[in-house]
């Protein structure tokens, strides 16, 4: 049976682990790795010596018999050399590389197949809305948004979960302070167009005056007891805290919108039910008149036991009190079979303890994936957190709007014939594309360090490197006016550039799925910053219009797969593409 999709990796490892099984090795992972140089299609297949073991077998004999079966149904694609006593080492003949290659640049999925359907629930962003969105928010939007991408096109069935925070003591001060301008005859709606300028007021007369500070505390009993009055102004102002985030998606590129808002307020009329069932399952224990729950898994410092606060005893339900109304929704209602939460990483305690009271309470099934996906923190240079001069917060809609400054001028200095509506669109596109890929193309669960001069660099693994790359690639068309079908012309492989661009090319679909395992963006980041230095490298050493006729069309054909590649990789991070920069 001849290897029939693109995929090298996996479908090498199937028809190894196929071999193992005809030596009578069940369920024996073949681990493959590349190796060598990346020119030459050389693998190795690693599983035999673990298979060998457990089939009790001499490992030299297994592989043995493995790389006869594996010559028997893959011989005319590859050739196959047992390297030592587990190894087998296999090498691609260049006329299979060639016909994957060709497959690959057919296909509208690039070889990357639908994995078997599931409904995911994606909680990210999640920002709350007392106070405007910062530039900690940027981590779990930007990482959960990719996520989503890639996940869709994954084929699941993802619902995007904005959990925003619009309930509790925070919104006292605010709807006190909206209050005084009402009746001061002040129009609301222009006072709540500067969101910041409005908090930073009613924060401070909080501090300052006792008694709007007294007032803001009564504001809060008469939200939660359902004042009519009171829920007014909160909505108003909600309504319009939300607009903001959404206007800061869209400047974004981030792919949520207005109805994937499910807020924390949502889930108000549940917590009471939320409380008898934890008590049915005799969870509930009272703790100072606060109503808790011990696991025992969770304990403190002098190994104290941990409580979970559900209900303070004032009544109040805590933020976890909410979390726990909405897994039960998100599990049962919805049904979902996973639910990712990409929140920053000081929150684990949280949903360490709120999936094992939801699983304590059965809210979850066995076969539901419930699981929190951390992150670390943004600092600046000096390992501090990231933090404007006074030491606030620094604003997303602030570093969205200096990114594309930095970009602009970068632009100009670039490309100074562009008119300045392209400057101007391609800015947008470079700067928002460089903060966004700072962010994943790191390690999530490190810290790091947000630098300008770095982020917007065209050289390194930057997003306006990669820009830069696919512009390159367009603009060989656009000079030789040149549009070419996906489908033209064939594949002709020979100079070791070539052939390292079109192995790379083979690893796309390897690389995407890749990601969602741990959720790790920078996987599908390094990928297509490999291929764009392999792209560089090709196009160095192999003269593509200057050709001779029949290799001019292979490697047009291969300019053409290489920006398509990675147009569609950016654009699974949520970063797009201009023609010219
Ligand atoms: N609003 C929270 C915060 O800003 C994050 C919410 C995350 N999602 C959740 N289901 N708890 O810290």
């Amino acid at each position: 049976m001849p290897i029939v999709t693109m995929n090298l990796k996996r479908n090498l490892s199937q028809q190894v682990e196929q071999a193992l099984k005809a030596a009578g090795a069940q369920n024996s992972p073949a681990i493959i790795r590349q190796s060598g140089k990346p020119e030459y299609g050389h693998y190795q297949a690693n599983g035999i010596m673990g298979a060998a073991k457990k089939l009790g077998k001499n490992p030299l004999e297994l592989a043995q018999q493995t790389l006869k079966t594996l010559v028997d149904n893959i011989g005319d694609s590859a050739t196959f050399e047992i390297a030592g006593p587990g190894f087998i080492n296999v090498t691609f003949s260049r006329k299979f590389i060639t016909d994957c290659l060709t497959e690959m640049a057919n296909d509208k999925r690039f070889g990357v197949i639908a994995q078997s359907r599931q409904k995911v629930v994606v909680d990210y962003s999640s920002p709350n809305l007392a106070k405007e969105m910062h530039i900690g928010h940027l981590r779990s939007t930007a990482i959960g948004d990719a996520n989503v991408r890639i996940m869709e096109f994954l084929g699941h069935h993802v619902i995007r979960a904005n959990h925003v925070g619009d309930w509790g003591a925070q919104f006292g001060s605010l709807l006190a302070y909206m209050d005084k301008l009402e009746s001061e005859g002040k129009p609301l709606a222009t006072e709540l167009k500067d969101l910041e300028v409005f908090y930073q007021r009613a924060s401070e007369m909080f501090k300052t005056e006792a008694n709007f500070a007294k007032k803001a505390r009564e504001f809060v009993v008469r939200l939660q007891s359902g004042d009519e009055k009171c829920l007014e102004l909160w909505k108003r102002f909600i309504s319009e805290s939300i607009k903001h985030c959404q206007a800061i998606y869209d400047l974004l590129d981030i792919s949520l919108s207005t109805t994937d808002v499910k807020p924390e307020s949502a889930y108000n009329g549940e917590l009471n039910d939320i409380i008898i069932l934890l008590e049915a399952a005799g969870l509930i224990e009272l703790s100072d008149g606060a109503k808790c729950v011990f696991l025992p898994e969770f304990v403190g410092k002098d190994d104290e036991p941990l409580p979970a606060i559900i209900q303070k005893s004032d009544g109040g339900f805590p933020y976890i009190a909410t979390d726990l109304a909405a897994v039960q929704f998100r599990a049962q209602k919805l049904a979902a079979h996973r639910a990712i939460y990409f929140v920053d990483g000081r929150q684990s305690l949280h949903f360490a303890q709120l999936f094992a009271i939801a699983r304590a309470a059965g809210f979850i099934a066995e076969d539901q994936e419930f699981r929190h996906v951390p992150f670390g923190s943004i600092n600046n240079k000096d390992g501090k957190p990231y933090k404007t001069r006074e030491g606030g917060a620094v604003k997303l809609a602030t570093v969205a709007e200096e990114a594309i400054n930095r970009a602009k001028s970068l632009i100009s200095d670039k490309n100074a014939q562009l008119s300045d509506a392209k400057k101007e669109k391609i800015a947008r596109i470079v700067g928002i594309g460089a903060i966004k890929y700072a962010e994943l193309s790191k390690n999530r669960t490190t810290d790091y360090i947000f630098d300008w001069d770095t982020m917007l660099s065209f050289e390194g693994n930057t997003a306006p490197y990669l820009q830069y790359a696919y512009t390159r690639i367009v603009s060989i068309f656009r000079h030789a006016s040149i549009t070419l079908d996906p489908a033209d012309g064939h594949f002709d492989l020979d100079e070791p550039t070539e052939l390292a661009l079109a192995l790379k090319l083979l690893q796309y679909p390897e690389a995407v799925e890749n990601v969602t395992e741990d959720f790790q963006a920078n996987i599908l980041c390094n990928y297509l910053f490999e291929l764009a230095g392999l792209f560089s490298a090709f196009y160095e050493n192999c003269p593509v219009l200057k050709a001779d006729e029949s290799k001019r069309s292979s490697r047009l054909k291969l300019c053409g797969l290489s920006g398509r590649v990675l147009q569609h990789g950016l654009g699974l991070l949520g970063i797009s593409t201009v023609e010219q920069m």
